[in-house]
């Protein structure tokens, strides 16, 4: 039967690439591997980011259509870090929107809904990415790769700092 390279299984383990790099090989797959996976949930955040910056309705219309649209062109910026660094320590970054599809851990984002909808879901995406970015931080740090936990340390912050933004829209005090 002839191969289908259109499939996952068939396209085979993306390679490594030889490089000066002084992080063993050992230790570069593995990161090269959590970086894939959390490319793979920056690139569907930043879609789920544009869905909410297009669909949004409501009295706050206008703040939350400019609030999204700056947590996408943020993402963006984490997208292509997170690539780089991947491409920089000899992996092959994967961002094609078929295996960002398979590999992506968020939850399904809403396809309508009032602007608290919204907001609910956006808020609900970072919260789940930054925490996957602060996982990140600390396996990267024991894999002896300072570097990509610092890389993850940044994108960590920013990802802080728009949940913030999006939640303060709808957030109520704690009971606890
Ligand atoms: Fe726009």
């Amino acid at each position: 039967m002839l191969r289908d390279p259109t499939r996952d299984e068939e396209r085979g383990k993306a390679p490594m690439y030889e490089t000066h790099n002084d992080i063993n090989r050992n230790a570069r797959e593995k990161i090269t591997g959590i970086l894939n996976a959390r490319l793979a949930d920056a690139i569907d955040l930043f879609a789920q980011a544009k869905h909410a910056h297009w669909n949004v309705k409501g009295a706050n219309f206008i703040a939350l259509h400019k609030l999204f649209d700056d947590i996408a062109g943020a993402v963006t910026e984490y997208i292509d870090d997170i690539a780089e660094r991947v491409v920089q320590l000899g992996g092959v970054a994967e961002g094609m929107i078929k295996t960002v599809a398979q590999r992506s851990t968020l939850p399904a984002f809403p396809s309508g809904g009032a602007w608290e909808t919204h907001v609910n879901a956006l808020a609900a995406a970072l919260a789940h990415f930054g925490k996957n970015v602060r996982a990140d931080i600390a396996h990267t740090d024991e894999l002896g790769d300072a570097d990509t936990a610092d890389l993850m340390t940044e994108v960590s912050r920013g990802v802080d700092k728009w949940l913030w933004f999006v939640e303060a829209h709808v957030q109520r005090e704690s009971s606890k």
